[in-house]
């Protein structure tokens, strides 16, 4: 019979998977996404596409969508997206018309929250932060099981808290935003820099051309040892801990949870980040200072909590 899917939109790609009643992921299919400048109707091509192809011949009970922008407070719109073409537009209802099914849609980072407090690593607290890293950063602050919205719906936007006074631009118009020092993008800039100025396996895995490099690509190098890589982890691990301090400083949460692609690098990236945590997080000898862990559902999080969400809402 029918199967439910969730599938999470980011800057780079598009991962759907059909989850069962325990909130496992049964099977995955990807695709590109295919800009940030493009029609809409494009993103949403590939949406409907991956969620066609994963369920097969299985008919579709519920559909949830975890979206990389700022989803309106009620689950309608996508207002504003710095890595995705939506700008107010009704994605919820034209994705459901498509798909001809019940949809739920909410921020991405807010449906890996979901997910990680069902069933992953923030399950049986009462408040965590998530962090996804990414393209961008995502985050959320749950408490007692629910993600803080605010007057907008749209809480939760860390990465784009400033960091750097004049620092280097960012996609939503800013600039010096946390996720320009601390993401997926972060890192490949870090290990570019680095390029052609000290020896590194980097130049023969992007062929040459630093323009070629990608994230996938520093996490192997860094796994086999190769110091560029592990020093450009290092950086977006110090940046991570110095923004969680931050976070930790107004919401005094009891778990951070990483996840997002780059987090598949694991203790990496989470040693770093504890270290700098310690470090700038103010009173850190008088407190608890919370444990900084990987999302236990790692970078399957964001469409499993759509599912948990579009099942909440059956
Ligand atoms: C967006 C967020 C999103 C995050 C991760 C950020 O740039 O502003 O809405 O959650 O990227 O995809
Ligand atoms: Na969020
Ligand atoms: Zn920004």
């Amino acid at each position: 019979d029918g199967v439910w899917v969730g599938v999470d939109v980011g800057g780079t790609k598009v991962l759907a998977g059909v989850v069962d009643a325990d909130g496992r992921v049964v099977r995955t299919a990807r695709g590109e996404t295919p800009g940030r400048r493009v029609d809409p109707t494009l993103v949403e091509d590939a949406i409907v596409d991956a969620v066609l192809r994963v369920a097969g011949e299985a008919p579709l009970t519920g559909v949830g969508l975890a979206a990389a922008g700022f989803v309106d407070a009620v689950g309608e719109r996508v207002m504003f997206a710095p890595h995705l073409p939506w700008r107010g537009d009704p994605v919820r209802e034209r994705l459901a018309s498509r798909l001809g099914v019940a949809l739920a849609l909410d921020n991405d980072a807010n449906c890996a929250a979901l997910a990680e407090s069902a069933y992953g690593a923030a399950r049986d607290t009462t408040s965590s932060l998530m962090i996804t890293l990414g393209t961008g950063i995502g985050g959320a602050f749950v408490l007692e099981g629910r993600v803080l919205r605010g007057r907008n719906g749209m809480a939760g936007e860390f990465g784009h808290m400033k960091v750097v006074p004049g620092g280097q631009a960012c996609p939503c118009g800013g600039e010096g935003c946390w996720e320009q020092y601390c993401s997926g993008h972060a890192l490949v800039r870090y290990a570019r820099e680095r390029l052609g100025r000290e020896p590194t396996v980097l130049g023969e895995l992007c062929g040459g051309d630093p323009a070629r490099l990608t994230g996938p690509m520093v996490t192997a190098a860094a796994a086999d040892g190769d110091l560029t890589a592990r020093q450009a982890f290092w950086m977006v691990g110090n940046w991570l801990g110095l923004g969680v301090a931050n976070l930790v400083a107004a919401f005094d949460a009891e778990v951070v949870v990483i996840g997002g692609g780059v987090s598949a690098a694991g203790e990496r990236l989470l040693e770093p980040a504890r270290a700098a945590l310690r470090l700038s997080l103010v009173g850190a000898d008088h407190r608890v200072v919370p444990p900084i862990v990987g999302a236990v559902l790692g970078p399957e999080a964001g469409l499993v909590g759509a599912v948990v969400l579009a099942r909440s809402q059956s």
